[in-house]
């Protein structure tokens, strides 16, 4: 039997790249797999690749834009009304922008499609996490969460002081990383397993398509040549939400299915606890409510 047999996974920005290829990984495993995307014509596609290639029909797709509160919860909603319990939940979607620009509720856009949507989406799927325990969540984050070696910056996130592409991508995923550690200690007990993937410098559509210009375009070009496939980058994440070997273990950082190195500042329960509140606040502020932990 395959480890997720009947079991359901949600998968974030799974059109393409590692998202797309985590979802068929998941599929494969066995799952009733959730393709939550912005794009659903282009995930709707991806639905087809990955019931022809899984050899499975149990793959559906449901609308998210991160970038948009309203989107969250209402994808959070459906996912709830039409599976009663969750096994899996990849928070898989991010990018990275050469400009400063602004969420629908007036966030910045890395932090609030990396982080803040992720953080009401997982808050508002909990309960069907904790009904399918023993579940797990998946954040892919990143080795770039190094660029962060000041933290989180609490007096400016929404970068509107200083905005350094780079640095504002890296304090996102070390938001990622900070989320996952509270989360698995707050959830500490319920067999709902919070472990956080670094999946590789990945040849996707990260940082291309006019996302990331000038010389960090460029430079991004030129480390496209070293770069992994999206089919090895997807490795740790699918490891992470199928394999028996992990079963218990909450609150890590994983690099090539094995635990890699925080940073300094990720290992701050100061810090993580700080995010979690001031997480929030800023959806208390824009008319949002985390649901309390079930
Ligand atoms: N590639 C790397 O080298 C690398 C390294 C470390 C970490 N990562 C992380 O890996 C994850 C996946 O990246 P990738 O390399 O697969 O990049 P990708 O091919 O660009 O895929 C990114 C995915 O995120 C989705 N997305 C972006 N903004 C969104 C929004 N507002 N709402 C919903 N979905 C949104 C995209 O959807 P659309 O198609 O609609 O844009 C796409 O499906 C990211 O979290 C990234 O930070 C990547």
């Amino acid at each position: 039997m395959a480890e997720l047999d009947g079991r359901v996974a949600v998968v974030t920005g799974a059109n393409s790249g590692i998202g797309k290829e985590t979802a068929l990984g998941l599929a494969r495993a066995g799952a009733t797999v959730v393709l939550a995307c912005r794009d659903t014509e282009r995930a709707g596609t991806a639905a087809d690749e990955i019931r022809a290639a899984a050899g499975t029909e149990d793959v559906h797709v449901v609308a998210l834009d991160l970038a948009d509160l309203d989107s969250v919860v209402a994808c959070a909603v459906e996912i709830a009304e039409r599976f009663d319990r969750l096994a899996v939940l990849v928070n898989n979607a991010g990018g990275i922008w050469s400009t400063r620009q602004l969420t629908a509720q007036g966030f910045e856009q890395t932090f609030g499609v990396n982080h803040l949507g992720h953080f009401l989406l997982s808050r508002m799927l909990l309960p069907r996490l904790v009904a399918g325990a023993p579940s797990r969540v998946v954040n892919v984050t990143s080795f770039g969460h190094h660029f962060a070696p000041l933290g989180m910056r609490f007096d400016d996130l929404q970068s509107e002081r200083r905005y350094v592409s780079l640095e504002v991508y890296g304090r996102s995923k070390l938001a990622n990383l900070l989320f996952t550690r509270e989360l698995a200690h707050r959830l500490s007990g319920r067999s709902v397993d919070v472990n956080a993937a670094h999946p590789g410098p990945v040849r996707s559509g990260f940082g291309m398509d006019g996302d990331l210009g000038g010389i960090q375009g460029l430079g991004n070009k030129v480390v496209r040549l070293f770069e992994i496939t999206p089919a090895a980058g997807a490795r740790t994440s699918v490891y992470l939400a199928t394999s028996p070997e992990v079963q218990g273990r909450s609150g890590g950082y994983w690099v090539r299915c094995r635990p890699g190195h925080m940073s300094h500042q990720a290992r701050s329960d100061a810090q993580a606890a700080r995010l979690w509140e001031v997480s929030e606040q800023l959806l208390a502020e824009a008319g949002f409510t985390a649901p309390p932990l079930p």
